[in-house]
């Protein structure tokens, strides 16, 4: 098959590739426009593979997406691209809209008109909001997203819909929880706090520390990404999952352990504004229906990410030495969103 990855140089597109290029045999063409969060060191090796292109651009540039889909003959697309991170869209939710809608409506409708046959979405469990104590989201649970991120996601999410509804366009959603491993960028909770641990720098714990996320291991994600454009229904929508819900104090706690470092590192900052309290997932339909589930255990995934992290310092340093930075400093810094309050 001739496959169409968008954003296969982030975190998850990335492992994806790789996924693609190590166990099928399938061309790949990347499409990605490289913002802070891409990275082609997260595909190093890989570029003089015959079977696969990168190219660098936008989304929302229709005349490089229509010359793609026809130059490549694609058949199928994997849409990871997107404007990813929750607290960046708090600060400027614009290009959450530009990219994560406009986006993909513009995927949505050159890949109709191209003939393309399969079209996978990754969505987000993040669209339907958040949850009390008990009870976990199913694919039919009312969306009722609470960040911009979420709200973004949820329109593009909701377009995929109408383009099967209306047009037959052979589209699968897919809505994940939170994902771990190797190449996250390091301004998501568990790559963060380990850079942060490895430098002895506070561990900025939002709020009271109790929101719960239910984390997957990447490279099941993948799999589970990859069972859906092979054998998914179209216009169905899978939720995938962990089975597995932390408290990020529990994890956080838990990660410091790991690193033989001081639990006075861990620091209560401000709360994020509209921070979902509880996501968990049931992933009954897709366990059942195209036989996936999670293999890798959360203890054995996270001890896999420490290490990567450490054999990987050099890839995280490079990125924290630069535009980040200034991202860290607006955020944690003298002044930063995060940097007073929670719990006393
Ligand atoms: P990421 O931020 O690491 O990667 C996003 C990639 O998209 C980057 O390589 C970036 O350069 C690219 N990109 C951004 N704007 C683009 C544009 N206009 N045109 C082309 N490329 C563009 O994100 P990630 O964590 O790998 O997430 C991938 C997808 O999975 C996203 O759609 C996200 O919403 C979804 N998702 C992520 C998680 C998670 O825990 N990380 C959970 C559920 C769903
Ligand atoms: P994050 O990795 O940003 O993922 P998401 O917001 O998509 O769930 O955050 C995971 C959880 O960790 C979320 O409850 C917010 C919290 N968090 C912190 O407490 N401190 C931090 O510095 C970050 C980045 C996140």
């Amino acid at each position: 098959m001739n496959i169409l990855v968008t954003g296969g140089a982030g975190f998850i597109g990335s492992n994806y590739v790789r996924l693609l290029l190590e166990g099928s045999g399938d061309r790949v063409v990347n499409l990605d426009l490289l913002t802070y969060a891409g990275n082609l060191a997260n595909l190093a090796g890989y570029e003089k593979d015959p079977r696969y292109r990168f190219v660098r651009g936008d989304i929302c540039d229709r005349e490089l997406v229509r010359g793609i889909l026809e130059d490549e003959k694609i058949e199928a697309v994997v849409h990871f691209a997107a404007e990813s991170h929750v607290d960046r869209s708090v600060e400027g939710p614009e290009i959450f809209i530009k990219t994560n809608v406009l986006g993909t409506e513009i995927l949505l409708e050159e890949s109709r008109a191209a003939g393309v046959e399969r079209f996978v979405m990754v969505s987000t469990d993040e669209v339907y909001g958040s949850l009390g104590d008990d009870g976990q989201f199913v694919e039919s649970t009312p969306l009722a997203p609470n960040s911009p991120y979420a709200a973004s996601k949820a329109s593009a999410d909701l377009l995929c819909r109408a383009f099967f509804k209306t047009f037959d366009f052979p589209v699968m959603v897919t809505r994940c929880s939170n994902n771990y491993g190797p190449f996250q960028f390091p301004e998501k909770l568990i790559p963060l706090m380990i850079a942060n641990a490895l430098e002895d720098k506070p561990l900025p714990v939002y709020g009271d520390g109790l929101n719960v996320r239910d984390w997957l291991y990447v490279g099941d994600h993948c799999l589970a990404v990859d069972a859906v454009l092979r054998n998914g229904v179209p216009g169905d929508i899978y939720n995938i999952g962990g089975c597995n819900e932390m408290r990020n104090l529990d994890l956080v706690r838990m990660l410091v352990d790991k690193l033989g470092k001081s639990h006075d590192l861990i620091t209560f900052v401000k709360d994020r504004p509209g921070h979902d309290r509880r996501y968990a997932i049931d992933a009954a339909k897709i366990m059942t229906e195209l036989d996936w589930k999670p293999d890798v255990d959360f203890q054995t995934g996270l001890s896999r990410t420490v290490d990567w992290y450490l054999e990987n310092r050099v890839w995280w340093e490079e990125i924290r030495s630069g535009d980040y930075t200034s991202y860290y400093e607006k955020m944690y810094g003298d002044g930063g969103r995060h940097t007073s309050g929670g719990p006393s």
